[in-house]
């Protein structure tokens, strides 16, 4: 490797090893970096890592990942249930599945509740987010708060005449195991979450132009890092900028030949040259707790999360008594 290294030094500039930006590698760096007041345009970057612990699948964890579960489906391959050519041959896959996945309850996990808590504090420039649950907004994120860089089930379009259709109508229709219409043009109609083949939104090219320039700590959550162009995020924040990875496994890397080589522009965590990538690994949900306790924020964080629970468990309770005092009404 030595050997190597000499070799590529002789014939190219390598690029120089920079000064750590963190007092120490470690999550508490990230937590002293923060109390320092040197981050404080926070951007959140996360997958369906953060939805696990609210009973949501994500897609690639073995075993329990969505794209392992997909057999009875009968696709030539697991991705295709979200691809734009195979959704126009057959539909049936795409919204069987999502009435079967269709969440009971919407309640934000802790690390959903941890960007409000940031948001709250003033510290989060913008969040990020691949999954289409929703969850982020539910926790208390607004439209200018987020980019929704998958798009979300909020709205559908007919991908014949382009027309909109609101949640509660496609709700309806896949309960009722309807493959959804337009009622102008008979036109297929499909929920506003990004397949493969289509183009993420225009707001995430938008934002995207100055918010990682402007990003002063990027904290990357419950995300495996392999689709493009979301993964490919990272590498855009400035070169001081420290990344904090909160995930169950390293995900972003870059390639150990290329990293100990001091090439390549992934994550760096562990080589000789890493300077600013931090991996916490373990449930996000934990590190975002470890990192408020290390803030001194974990008792108003808690208290955060308790009250916004409780607020969610009590409107399903009473939506729940109502439903049964219309059940026996009707009956
Ligand atoms: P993945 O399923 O690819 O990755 C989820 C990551 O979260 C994995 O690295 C898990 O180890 C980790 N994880 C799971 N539960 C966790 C927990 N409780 N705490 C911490 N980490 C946890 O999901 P995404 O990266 O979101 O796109 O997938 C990206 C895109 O691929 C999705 O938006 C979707 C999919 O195809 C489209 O459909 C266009
Ligand atoms: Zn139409």
């Amino acid at each position: 490797m030595d050997m190597l290294r000499a070799l590529f030094a002789r014939n190219m500039a390598l690029p120089r090893h920079h000064a750590p930006v963190l007092e120490e590698m470690t999550l508490n760096g990230i937590a002293k970096y923060i109390q320092s007041g040197k981050g404080k345009r926070i951007l959140c970057m996360v997958g369906a890592g953060i939805s696990t612990s609210a009973g949501i699948p994500d897609f690639r964890s073995p075993g329990s990942g969505l794209y392992h579960n997909l057999q009875k489906y009968n696709l030539p391959h697991p991705q295709a249930i979200f691809e734009m050519s195979y959704f126009k041959m057959n539909p049936q896959p795409f919204f069987t599945l999502a009435k079967e996945l269709y969440p009971g309850e919407f309640k934000p996990t802790v690390s959903h509740y941890f960007m409000r808590f940031l948001r709250d504090k003033g510290l989060l420039l913008r969040c990020y987010t691949q999954n289409i649950d929703t969850l982020e907004r539910v926790a208390g994120l607004t439209d200018d708060n987020l980019v929704e860089a998958h798009g979300s089930f909020h709205t559908s379009h007919c991908l014949g005449c382009q027309k909109a259709f609101p949640l509660t109508w496609m709700k309806e229709e896949i309960f009722k195991d309807n493959i959804p219409v337009c009622d102008e043009c008979e036109g297929l109609v499909k929920p506003d979450i990004i397949f493969f083949g289509e183009s993420l939104p225009q707001r995430f090219f938008q934002c995207i132009q100055t918010d990682f320039s402007d990003c002063d700590l990027l904290i990357i959550m419950g995300t495996s890092l392999v689709v493009q162009p979301f993964s490919s995020l990272t590498n855009r924040v400035s070169e001081t900028t420290p990344r904090l990875l909160l995930n169950m496994e390293r995900s972003g890397q870059t390639d150990p030949i290329m990293a100990a080589l001091g090439l390549g522009s992934g994550m760096d965590f562990d080589s000789e040259n890493a300077y600013r990538d931090v991996a916490w690994l373990g449930k996000c949900d934990d590190g975002c707790l470890a990192l408020a306790e290390l803030l001194g924020w974990k008792e108003e964080f808690e208290a955060l999360v308790t009250a916004e629970h409780s607020r969610i468990d009590e409107e399903l309770t009473t939506a729940k008594l109502q439903g049964a005092t219309i059940g026996a009404h009707h009956s």
